[in-house]
């Protein structure tokens, strides 16, 4: 009888970054390392530019000014940072701290959790789609949360014991503030302020934490690779003191977001550009890793029910600026969205419209 001997633990079927960092310090494995092209990308600039910041409480006084800054903001940058808010700081550090200690858990606590192939809710990789594809230096716990019926009540986490308490003031303050968001951006657009909210129905609202673990090489791998939201609306929550990791695209430079206490990151998602005909833009974002600090954000997509029919509002479109995306249902987009790879703005192409080429 001959006994096969395990010479070696076969470490490249690991995926979970936690896990790899626990068996090799110095490297990172070859699925986690990104072609020539991105590499280069990842060569930090040193020029320093800044994503504009908002002053939500003198947007809902009227303070016109502050309602210019959020419409540049949304047309030029598609991101700000957002403060004044509303949001009691104990809600946050409180979420901050929870999905911290889910995190930290052994890998088995968590994989009860699993996603399962085909789905986007639970622990693990989502977007991953072949054994060629780079894999993200990143953990991710996602669920979904409103309307109800998207809900799976057996990926709520029982560890930490208020793990689904925090979910629900959290998310609940949350979407009190996207909705307040989407009035300001109506304003802003010089729309009606409730228009959107006539037209998302009972939104969606979904929470992703993401957790980046230190990287032993920063320089040759992403946090979370580059890629538009398909939402309407993502709120970002970075926690206290982390380095900085998401970075946006800006005229062609990876433009990163400074973390300020207290303050949350705001961004366009695709279906603002759709229904603003490209005036506000979803840009392509990413995140990048740090050798010595981890990084937790908290991420909240807010999105139209997905039985709504959406398409370039009838303000937004006219002679000069004709339509560029055609109607489509919110859920087959959603659909579309979860069943590909994150590629920057690729996702987007589903509902675009083919431009004349002017002869
Ligand atoms: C996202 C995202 C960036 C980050 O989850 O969609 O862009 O910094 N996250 O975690
Ligand atoms: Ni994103």
């Amino acid at each position: 009888m001959t006994l096969i001997p395990i010479t070696k633990m076969n470490v490249g079927h690991i995926d979970d970054v936690q896990e790899i960092r626990k068996i090799q310090n110095n490297t990172v494995p070859d699925r986690f390392v990104r072609d020539v092209d991105e590499i280069k990308s990842l060569i930090p600039d040193s020029s320093v530019d800044n994503v504009p910041i908002i002053d939500l409480s003198k947007v809902i006084n009227g303070n016109y000014d502050e309602i210019l800054t959020l419409a540049y903001a949304c047309e030029e940058w598609g991101f700000f940072q957002v403060i004044n808010h509303g949001i009691d700081v104990r809600v946050l550090e409180t979420i901050e701290k929870t999905a911290m200690e889910f995190f930290m858990q052994p890998l088995e606590e968590k994989q009860k959790y699993k996603m399962a192939p085909g789905t986007v809710q639970g622990y693990g990789q989502a977007f991953v789609f072949s054994e060629q594809q780079k894999l993200d230096w990143c953990n991710m716990f996602a669920l979904g949360i409103q309307p109800n019926f998207i809900r799976n009540p057996n990926l709520w986490p029982t560890k930490p014991l208020n793990f689904s308490e925090s979910i629900e003031t959290y998310t609940k303050e949350i979407r009190k503030l996207c909705e307040k968001l989407m009035r300001c951006i109506a304003m802003s657009l010089g729309l009606r302020a409730e228009r959107f909210k006539e037209m998302f129905g009972e939104a969606v609202q979904a929470i992703r934490m993401n957790y980046y673990p230190p990287c032993p090489r920063p320089d040759l791998v992403l946090g979370l690779s580059p890629h538009s939201d398909g939402s309407a609306l993502t709120i970002l929550q970075q926690n206290q003191g982390s380095s900085v990791g998401l970075q946006v695209l800006k005229d062609n430079k990876w433009v990163s977001i400074q973390p300020i206490p207290n303050a949350l990151v705001v961004n366009v998602g695709d279906t603002l550009e759709v229904l603003t005909n490209g005036k506000y833009k979803s840009v392509e974002h990413r995140a990048v890793t740090n050798m010595v600090k981890d990084r937790l954000s908290i991420v909240t997509f807010y999105a139209p029910s997905y039985e709504v029919e959406l398409e370039p509002m009838s303000e937004f479109v006219n002679d000069t600026n004709p339509t560029k995306f055609r109607k489509y249902i919110h859920g087959d987009y959603s659909k579309h969205y979860v069943t590909n790879k994150l590629q920057g703005k690729k996702t987007l192409e589903f509902v675009k419209l083919q431009t004349n080429i002017a002869v």
